[in-house]
């Protein structure tokens, strides 16, 4: 099989790193990748939101299947282009993509299969928006309603906070994402992501994962885009899992496929658990990053065959072959990240690190310039292990870590210390 694999992260690394391991694959392209990727596979310079261009590339390339890593070509519409000019693809439609688009449309779609999750209320003025907050009281959680690159989520504790928050969603500090809001209750209780792929009728389980989302250590500071993860998350056992595919996941895919817009590809179902009950939190129509590195390194070579089954409808007949593992990554980022942060730093010593299938440096912001890997993002490695137990994976990560030589980079030295 030619596969061709859109995005640029570590998540994109570790999706790449997999299907490698996997003798189906014949020829890997990673557009655009990053100088990680590099290593392992061919990258191409392509604008994977223009589903044009990505079509003509796959045709060009001879490529079978097309595995579409972040949220944005998914929203733009890129699988539907695909789909339409005849290529499998692993991810779903505009249509379905919108459970992570639109958070209004997600609310509906829970209300519709009577899903549990937080209470809510949708609107398109502030001044509503204000009156239901002033009725429903603090702490609260004002949302804008479009992708605003996980920044779009304020929990306020004051009704002051909760009012400032909504003039700036309405004010445009989120551009098109904030001209909608939703205003939700805040729910208490662990929270934990559990990732399914649905064939449209068919929900396969493939693992759970708890990411710091938190940029400082005791899960302190401003949000990120994670800065770790690990795999399993404990409080995902099995009673909760049921729970949360027989009340959430089940429910909700069948209300897509109600709808005449069934979802392909794999569920990202970020969940709140209190008392052995889970509640939607929010949908992502993607893979997490970090918690696909982690998810990749625990699934291996089979990782390609469970998305090609998905692409193709035959989930019904796939089959996942648990290890009794655990997987735990740390994410390097660059000093001053989430805020401003300097590019183009030199990373040394990645050359000595041990690359198995227990340990891998995965790249997520790197370019290579004069035969140097460099900074190119917030989020720049992925240092991820697997052990028999969580700590031997955590001591496997932090290893990997130690053998970096980047003054400019830092990261979280307490990722897993809930599990732990
Ligand atoms: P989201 O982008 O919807 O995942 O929100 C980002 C983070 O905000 C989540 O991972 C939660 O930690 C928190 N959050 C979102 N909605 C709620 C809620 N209704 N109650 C409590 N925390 C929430
Ligand atoms: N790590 C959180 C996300 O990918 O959305």
């Amino acid at each position: 099989m030619n596969i061709l694999i859109l995005g640029s992260g570590g998540r994109e690394h570790a999706l790449a790193w997999a299907t490698l391991q996997n003798p189906k694959c014949d020829k890997l392209i990673v557009a655009p990748g990053n100088a990680g990727i590099a290593q392992i596979a061919e990258c191409a310079q392509l604008d994977v939101n223009d589903g044009g261009a990505v079509s003509e590339f796959a045709s060009e390339n001879a490529i079978d299947l097309v595995i579409v890593g972040p949220e944005a070509p998914l929203a733009a519409g890129v699988a539907d282009r695909l789909r339409e000019a005849g290529f499998l693809v692993f991810g779903p439609s505009a249509e379905a993509a919108r459970l992570e688009a639109s958070k209004s449309f997600t609310k509906e779609i829970c209300d519709a299969a009577q899903a549990p999750t937080a209470a809510y209320g949708h609107f398109t003025d502030a001044e509503s928006a204000k009156a239901h907050v002033r009725a429903t009281g603090v702490p609260t959680v004002v949302k804008a309603d479009g992708l605003a690159a996980g920044k779009g989520v304020i929990i306020a504790e004051t009704l002051e906070q909760a009012e400032e928050a909504i003039d700036d969603m309405f004010g445009g500090s989120f551009g098109g994402a904030g001209a909608e809001v939703v205003i939700e209750e805040f729910m208490t209780g662990e929270e934990a992501s559990f990732f399914v792929l649905v064939d449209g009728e068919v929900c396969l389980p493939i693992g759970t994962a708890q990411d710091h989302k938190r940029v400082g250590e005791g899960d302190t500071g401003p949000n990120t885009g994670g800065m770790g993860a690990y795999s399993p998350a404990p409080i995902m056992d099995e009673a909760v899992t049921q729970k949360a595919l027989d009340e959430i996941v089940r429910p909700t895919m069948a209300e897509m496929v109600r709808r005449g817009s069934p979802y392909q590809g794999v569920l990202y179902v970020g969940l709140m658990i209190e008392n052995g009950q889970p509640r939607l939190v929010e949908y992502n129509v993607r893979f997490g990053d970090p918690e696909c590195q982690v998810l990749m390194l625990r699934l291996g070579a089979q990782a390609l065959d469970l998305m090609h089954a998905c692409a193709e409808g035959r989930l019904a007949e796939a089959q996942v072959n648990w290890a009794n593992d655990h997987a735990m990554t740390v994410v390097l980022a660059a000093k001053g990240y989430p805020g401003d942060y300097e590019k183009g730093s030199v990373i040394k010593g990645l050359d000595a690190l041990p690359e198995d299938s227990f340990h891998m440096m995965f790249h997520a912001g790197t370019t290579l310039k004069d035969s140097n890997v460099t900074a190119s993002g917030g989020r720049v490695l992925s240092a991820t292990a697997r052990g028999t137990t969580l700590q031997e994976a955590r001591e496997r990560a932090y290893a990997l870590v130690d053998g970096v030589d980047w003054p400019e980079g830092f990261c979280r030295r307490d990722i897993g210390w809930r599990a732990l």
